[in-house]
């Protein structure tokens, strides 16, 4: 069964015309380059437009190296059976360049439904709707203003997002809204795991940067990735690792797999750092707070913790049951 298509401000269902999805009041939601795009185009997350379109093929699993990070970290976040997803209705939330909607897409027989606010939906749909059209439908679309109907999907994922939304709590319940009594929700995210996490290069200056224009701070890390890079292994060599938090530069030790080739890690760390340092929102959480959100908002919590998914990498994990509307005041938190 698809799911409907709505216009979010009045519920009412969209069909599409030559001129773009209209709603039976006369509001048309165009379509560019090959997305319908419900919410405005000019937002908060520009940044990532930028970002996925330039960086498009980078982070997507391929043949060539084998790693398959994307669909290890997929069924590591979700447990789900990928058999068991033939013929199910997903809601992916903020795809970027759709790394994991191409597993979805290659791997299952699931169908998919997927948004982002931004216009990294032109990366993700030159990347993924060849794969199977039938089953992917793209939206450009905020988190809080989803074209579908309340309780319509069977899953709802959301990797590497929530931290970059303003109300992190208001997100997990528009994810659980979405889902139907039953349907299973898993979230990851930028867990905080310490008095000392915001003790970081990052949060002292990502108020000057975000505040950058996006290619003035694109060409500055640029130019500076390949001494930084120096300097944040020569630590980690001369075993002052810790030394790294203090440099304006992502996680390169720790966040990438170690079979990078140079190039690769050039290219993920001017990525990544940008992905740092440019966006409006990053607001980290304990994983036992996004757990408690769940709760309130009406999911039973199935795991909350830290998944490993190879090559020394891992994520904070969230994953729950949304429960039946009549027993959502049951749910203790
Ligand atoms: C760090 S990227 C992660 C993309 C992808 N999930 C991945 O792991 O490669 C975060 C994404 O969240 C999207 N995003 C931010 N705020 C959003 C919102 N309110 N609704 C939907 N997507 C949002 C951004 O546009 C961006 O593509």
């Amino acid at each position: 069964m698809n799911v409907s298509i709505i216009n979010p401000k009045n519920n009412s269902p969209l069909t599409e015309t030559d001129k773009g999805l209209v709603d039976s009041f006369g509001n048309i939601f165009p379509i560019i380059r090959g997305v319908a795009r419900i919410s405005e185009l000019e937002n908060y997350s520009e940044n990532f437009g930028m970002q996925w379109n330039k960086f498009d093929k980078t982070q997507l699993d391929n043949e060539i190296d084998g790693l398959n990070l994307s669909h290890r970290r997929f069924f590591a976040a979700t447990h789900w059976d990928q058999v068991d997803l033939s013929g199910k209705c997903i809601l992916e939330v903020g795809s970027g360049a759709g790394r994991f909607s191409k597993v979805v897409l290659e791997k299952t027989k699931a169908v998919l439904y997927s948004v982002d606010y931004s216009d990294a939906v032109t990366a993700n749909y030159k990347n993924n709707n060849p794969i199977a059209p039938d089953r992917f439908h793209l939206f450009q679309a905020s988190v809080y203003e989803m074209p579908f109907p309340d309780n319509s999907f069977d899953k709802v994922f959301c990797f590497g997002v929530l931290q970059h939304t303003p109300d992190f709590d208001a997100s997990v319940k528009a994810l659980i809204d979405k889902a139907k009594p039953g349907g299973e929700i898993a979230v990851d995210f930028y867990p905080i795991k310490g008095w000392w996490t915001k003790i970081n290069a990052k949060y002292i200056l990502r108020p000057i940067t975000k505040k950058m224009s996006h290619e003035r701070l694109f060409s500055l890390i640029e130019k500076n990735i390949g001494w930084l890079i120096s300097i944040h292994d020569m630590f980690h060599r001369i075993g002052l690792g810790f030394m790294t938090r203090f440099l304006p530069i992502c996680n390169v030790k720790e966040s990438f797999p170690n079979s990078l080739t140079k190039a690769e890690v050039r290219e993920w760390a001017i990525l990544d750092t940008f992905d740092q340092y440019s966006p409006e929102h990053d607001h980290p959480q304990r994983i036992a707070d996004v757990a408690k959100m769940f709760e309130r908002h009406g999911a039973q919590v199935t795991f909350s913790g830290i998944e490993e998914f190879g090559e020394g990498m891992s994520a904070s994990v969230v994953r729950g049951i949304k429960v039946g509307i009549e027993n959502a005041d049951n749910v203790g938190y």
